[in-house]
């Protein structure tokens, strides 16, 4: 039988800590809450003040059980006050001597019976624990931000944490209203470890050019459903606390994919540490605000649409081989009230060498040329890259009038259709990310005319799709940022950290994601997902991208998620 425990505290009283005692007296505990001096303790109390404050104005709680609440949580500044605690949780700052301290204090002042949890991220709870008296009591609870409203808490128990203080802990996070997931000492535990390379990787893609903040941003919220991008979270979570975690991760893992990247420790070192100074990769109205004021980096999300070309009627090119890639495109097209020309382009068995060199795809079309040729932007379906589609590309440079713009729908590198076409700056990418239609991304390769970007951006504004704008790299920034972070939960479990429950769990009841990675997996292809990361991997050659060889292992035996009855957890068929 567990211990109920109802007598806490908390020590450190930041965004996490002020989050965590709100949480315990929301449940009903009696808790002290203590911080470093006055002006700490103050901050803390207002920021209990201002949650419980917009859950009453919401509706979401009772006035009267607001004073309850608050009632509940003594606000102090003497340790001394926590000695009748049956469990303290500290949560000062992410630096091992300044918790180290807090755990020896708490070891001489509270009773041997008192667990000791630590709030940290990313620092060996192992190591925290041995520098007690105590170490079989000493605990990881990590709960996310915001602590009132992440259901996740990440028990972390190490080989010398007894038995009965995990039971104890798992058993209080369930009463809290939370979920616990018990889980083993290793930097970034589950939830982070495949977070903050994720969120390092958005980092170093706007650090390079290759997309926006603001558009990376809203192409992980449309085009993966998350309910925030990284630079969002980034500055919700503090950038001191990120280039922490990832700093500790990338000491055990030696992945150059964790090591900080420069814009971060930067960001850091200028103090600007996210929503909580009022400024980080956003401005916010005031510190601790969540509302963001244009700033002088401000782009126009999505680029401009300033010199668009008009665009009176559109042709469709399918190929055989690929020719769905374009069909919701189509409608949407026709749904906005542009006429549509479609042909289908057929690539057949080479013709005979007529000279030295390589024999030439014999290609042919059925559907109306003719008026293909007038089309102002042709949609090509490229999704699938079959063979010789760069001939289709060849034909329509040829076919259609200087300036008709002509557009690479899918995933592959455009630079290569867009040199087959002989009109090179007329050639722009278009992958449509997400279950709908709701984002696009519009990609220019080094040869794209901005008019001919602008052209499609304002297609899309006609068809309802967000566009946002990026170059022409592999994964362009959903697959880029999306398919490195599945192919860390693979490693995850293929290493036997954590089973694919846990890690989805962590990732939807921790971060918000509508879908867990595995889950995922299972649902968009194993294969698909291969095939993705060894595109990631054959432009970076980065050894962190190597596709995880559980993953080529599934596909090989033919374990390819929903679609095969079996992946990584079986699906049988309704
Ligand atoms: N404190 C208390 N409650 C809060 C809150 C806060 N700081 N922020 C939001 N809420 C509550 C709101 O009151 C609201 O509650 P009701 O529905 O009961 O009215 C609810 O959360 C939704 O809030 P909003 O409507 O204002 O905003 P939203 O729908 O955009 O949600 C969000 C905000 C919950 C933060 C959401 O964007 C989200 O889930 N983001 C992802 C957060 C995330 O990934 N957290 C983990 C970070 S990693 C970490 O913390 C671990 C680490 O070690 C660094």
């Amino acid at each position: 039988m567990p211990r109920e425990l109802n007598e806490v505290g908390v020590v450190g009283l930041g965004t996490m800590g002020a989050g965590i005692a709100e949480v315990f007296a929301r449940a009903g505990l009696s808790v002290t809450a203590v911080d470093v001096d006055d002006a700490a303790v103050r901050r803390g109390r207002e920021h209990v003040d201002g949650s419980t404050g917009r859950a009453v104005s919401r509706g979401r709680l009772d006035p009267a059980d607001r004073d309850a609440v608050l009632s509940r949580i003594r606000f102090t500044t003497g340790m001394d006050d926590l000695a009748a605690a049956e469990l303290v949780v500290e949560a000062v700052p992410e630096r091992r001597e300044l918790k180290t301290g807090v755990l020896s204090a708490l070891d001489r002042i509270c009773p041997p019976d008192t667990i000791l949890a630590t709030n940290t991220s990313s620092l060996s709870v192992t190591e925290l624990a041995v520098t007690t008296g105590r170490p079989g009591a000493v605990i990881g609870m990590h709960f996310f931000n915001p602590a009132p409203v992440m259901k996740l808490v990440e028990v972390v128990r190490t080989v010398v944490t007894e038995p009965s203080v995990v039971e104890d802990v798992e058993a209080l996070a369930t009463r809290l209203g939370k979920v616990p997931v018990v889980i083993g000492d290793r930097a970034g535990f589950v939830a982070n470890a495949l977070l903050f390379g994720y969120l390092n990787h958005a980092v170093a893609m706007y650090d390079s050019g290759s997309a926006g903040r603001e558009d990376i941003d809203t192409a992980m919220r449309l085009g993966c459903g998350l309910p925030m991008g990284p630079f969002a979270l980034l500055d919700l979570i503090g950038i001191d606390t990120a280039v922490e975690v990832l700093d500790t991760m990338y000491r055990q893992s030696s992945d150059r994919l964790h090591a900080p990247s420069p814009l971060l420790t930067q960001l850091a070192a200028a103090g600007m540490l996210g929503r909580k100074t009022g400024r980080g990769f956003y401005t916010y109205a005031a510190p601790h605000s969540a509302e963001v004021v244009p700033d002088a980096q401000t782009p126009a999300p999505g680029g401009t649409a300033e010199g668009a070309r008009p665009v009176r009627s559109v042709g469709v090119v399918g190929s055989a081989g690929c020719a769905s890639g374009t069909d919701r495109l189509t409608a949407a097209v026709e749904a906005a009230g542009l006429p549509v020309t479609s042909v289908i382009a057929f690539l057949g068995e080479p013709a005979p060498p007529s000279g030295p060199g390589d024999a030439e795809l014999r290609l042919r079309w059925t559907g109306p040329l003719e008026d293909l040729a007038q089309a102002d932007l042709v949609l090509v379906s490229a999704d699938a890259r079959p063979e010789g589609i760069g001939a289709v590309f060849a034909a329509l440079g040829e076919l259609t009038r200087p300036g008709t713009v002509l557009v690479a729908t899918g995933r592959g590198p455009v630079v290569d259709l867009a040199v087959a076409s002989g009109r090179p700056s007329d050639v722009v990418g278009l992958h449509v990310a997400g279950p709908d239609l709701r984002l696009a991304e519009v990609v220019s390769s080094v040869v794209t005319a901005p008019e001919a970007a602008a052209t499609v951006r304002a297609l899309c504004a006609r068809l309802g799709a967000h566009a946002v704008a990026c170059a022409d790299r592999a994964g362009f920034v959903v697959d880029a940022l999306l398919f490195p972070y599945l192919n860390d939960a693979v490693r995850m479990i293929e290493a036997r950290y954590a089973g694919a429950d846990d890690i989805d769990a962590a990732m939807t009841l921790g971060c918000g994601y509508p879908t867990g990675p595995v889950a995922l997996l299972d649902e968009i292809g194993l294969d698909v997902a291969l095939a993705a990361q060894q595109r990631l991997y054959a432009e970076s050659r980065e050894p962190g991208l190597a596709p995880a060889p559980l993953l080529q292992q599934l596909v090989t035996a033919g374990h390819l998620g929903r679609r095969t009855g079996r992946g990584f957890r079986d699906h049988p068929a309704r």
